[in-house]
């Protein structure tokens, strides 16, 4: 097992050293290197995704990846912002299925700041697409135009989809809900934009092939809206690289906290790239608080899913159940009468459970 570790800005090296523990901890066979991505690698060598990193993310079997970003960087030009590092890795690896899935441990059920029995119980996958739609769409830009006979800066960005980038995302939330409760919701805006037209058009054509799955389809707006009104109707919902963005964001919330959303990025083979939901937080980072618990459960994802090693995953998922009822919680999903503990504090809790030795 060849990982490739891209801890990256702000909190992205503190979370990461602790999912580094815990895979240390777990005695696998496996080589861990690290390199730069982001905001850190702009300083270092002017490019947030550079030649070396590129080598070695490309010759590894997974990455594992921190948190890119940071308002240092805000003024860069566009192609040499953090941000620009993340998505040109995706794009690179093909990593086009995005999975967050978004899951309530009990214990925190009075974390989420909505109503415990509106969040109990909840375990939702998100199936994103993440290496097209307007992220990626050409042509894009900001440009002087003449608007109505007056010069003028004009912004413009383009939304595409080709059918084929639309059925493959589609069947990869089929199969993963064919292996849950047969659900799958897919989240458009088909009333107004033509791209997500051909995406209802394209999701009705696949569902032919899985019988067994009864499709739904609902609109983005009304999406957002019923996950916080009734979050537990969903099990699967498929979308696009925008729409998946911001919903797996508002999804995050109800299972306490964005600190604990991993997720999973593959590629058509399962190789992947595993990073929390969250970015770099520059609002709490250096002061050693944020919350290990999405990269660690996001080494969990790849240790299950390019790795095939489902012990050692559950193992990682146990470790984490059982912290939370111990009554560990960093300041994000804090509640009186529990143990309030830093990012290494809850890394040590981790080991502990994991019955091995702390590996300082
Ligand atoms: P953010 O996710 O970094 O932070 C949002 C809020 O959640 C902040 O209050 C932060 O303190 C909190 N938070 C996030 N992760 C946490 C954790 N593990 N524990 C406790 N609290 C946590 O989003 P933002 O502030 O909008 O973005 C900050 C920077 O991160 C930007 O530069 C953005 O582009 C970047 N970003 C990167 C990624 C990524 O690398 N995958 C994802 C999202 C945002
Ligand atoms: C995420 C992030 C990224 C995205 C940014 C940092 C490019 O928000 O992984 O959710 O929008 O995909
Ligand atoms: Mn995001």
């Amino acid at each position: 097992m060849k990982i490739c570790l891209l801890p990256g800005d702000g909190i992205g090296p503190e979370i990461m050293a602790e999912a580094v523990r815990v895979l240390r901890a777990l005695d696998l066979d496996c080589t861990m290197e690290e390199a730069l991505l982001g905001g850190g690698a702009v300083d270092a060598t002017g490019d947030p995704y550079p030649e070396a990193t590129q080598r070695l993310a490309q010759a590894a079997d997974a990455v594992l990846l921190g948190a890119v970003g940071g308002p240092q960087w805000d003024a860069l030009p566009r192609a040499l912002r953090p941000e620009r590092g993340l998505l040109a890795i995706r794009q690179q690896l093909g990593l086009f299925a995005n999975l967050r899935p978004a899951i309530l441990y009990p214990e925190l059920a009075n974390a989420s700041t909505l109503k415990s029995e509106v969040v109990a119980g909840l375990d939702i996958l998100i199936v994103r697409e993440l290496t097209g739609d307007i992220y990626f769409g050409q042509p894009r830009g900001i440009e002087t135009r003449d608007v109505d006979g007056r010069q003028e800066r004009f912004g413009f960005n383009t939304m595409h989809y080709s059918e084929s980038e639309i059925r493959r995302i589609l069947r990869v939330a089929f199969e993963a809900a064919r292996k849950r409760s047969g659900r799958l919701c897919s989240v458009d805006k088909m009333n107004v934009l033509e791209t997500t037209q051909l995406w209802r058009d394209v999701a009705i054509e696949t569902a032919a092939d899985y019988p067994d799955v009864v499709l739904s389809h609902m609109l983005v707006d009304n999406a957002a809206m019923q996950l916080v009104r009734n979050p537990k109707q969903f099990d699967v919902i498929v979308t696009g690289n925008m729409f998946g963005d911001i919903l797996s964001d508002e999804a995050a919330m109800l299972t306490g906290s964005i600190g604990m959303l991993p997720s999973a990025s593959l590629d058509a083979n399962n190789k992947g790239m595993y990073e929390p939901c969250h970015g770099s937080a520059p609002d709490i980072a250096g002061q050693g608080i944020a919350n290990p618990l999405a990269t660690i459960l996001s080494a969990a994802m790849m240790l299950r899913y390019t790795f095939a090693r489902h012990d050692a995953a559950q193992r990682i998922e146990n470790a984490v159940k059982k912290v939370l009822g111990q009554g560990y919680r960093t300041a994000d999903i804090h509640e009186p009468g529990m143990r309030q503990v830093g990012t290494r504090e809850m890394g040590d809790a981790v080991l502990a459970a994991l019955q091995v030795e702390c590996v300082n």
